[in-house]
């Protein structure tokens, strides 16, 4: 029997939604679109983290501007799936976006509060410009207006995990985005 690619966790979830050829492909394409869109402009990139972080490694090197890249630190999740309380900051980016196009990316557009907060926030701060790029879009569970500018994917409302995203700061290093089966979830 061939021995199982990717960390033996795969074995946790239930199904899978994306699979990690197809978000390769898709990295790819948005990469594309927005190299297309920032010809010419002076990018500057701000991460999300951590939910963010393996998402932004690929996609920032499908980019061909002499970007610059922060990361900021929000966190609403403190409970399992649930978000417990409003989005909150909890570390700052470091470079300045005043007069920058910004390019916000995050793992996953929700209920749109945090890419709603962050983009509020680096508009306030004087941004040129600011989009948001997610992976993935649980369109379902919007509680505020918002939309990202490039989305990956559309995602039925379903708590995923895998390419960065978490479930109680676990998962987050699977290679692709999945389900986990109802007794990892239990009892969180
Ligand atoms: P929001 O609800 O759009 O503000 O999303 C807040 C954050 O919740 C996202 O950046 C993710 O880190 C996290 N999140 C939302 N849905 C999921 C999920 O299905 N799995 C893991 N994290 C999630
Ligand atoms: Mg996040």
């Amino acid at each position: 029997m061939p021995t199982p690619k990717g960390p033996p966790e795969l074995k946790h979830l239930d199904h899978v939604l994306v699979s990690a050829t197809a978000i390769k492909r898709r990295v790819a394409g948005l990469g594309t679109q927005i190299n297309h869109d920032y010809t010419n402009k002076d990018l500057m990139v701000v991460a999300i983290v951590n939910g963010a972080l393996i998402f932004a490694a690929d996609l920032l090197r499908q980019l061909s501007s002499p970007l610059r890249l922060d990361c900021l630190r929000a966190s609403s999740y403190h409970d399992g799936t649930k978000a417990v309380h409003e989005p909150r900051i909890v570390d700052q980016m470091k470079l300045d976006v005043r007069g920058q196009h910004v390019l916000l990316v995050d793992d996953i557009l929700d209920t749109g509060k945090t890419l709603a907060a962050v983009a509020g926030l680096i508009k306030s701060k004087g941004a040129l410009s600011v989009k948001t790029c997610v992976l993935l879009d649980k369109k379902a569970r919007r509680a505020v207006p918002f939309e990202a500018d490039y989305a990956g994917f559309e995602i039925p409302d379903e708590f995923v995990v895998g390419y960065g995203l978490d479930f109680n700061e676990r998962y987050r290093n699977l290679p692709c985005i999945g389900v986990l089966k109802p007794k990892f979830y239990a009892g969180k």
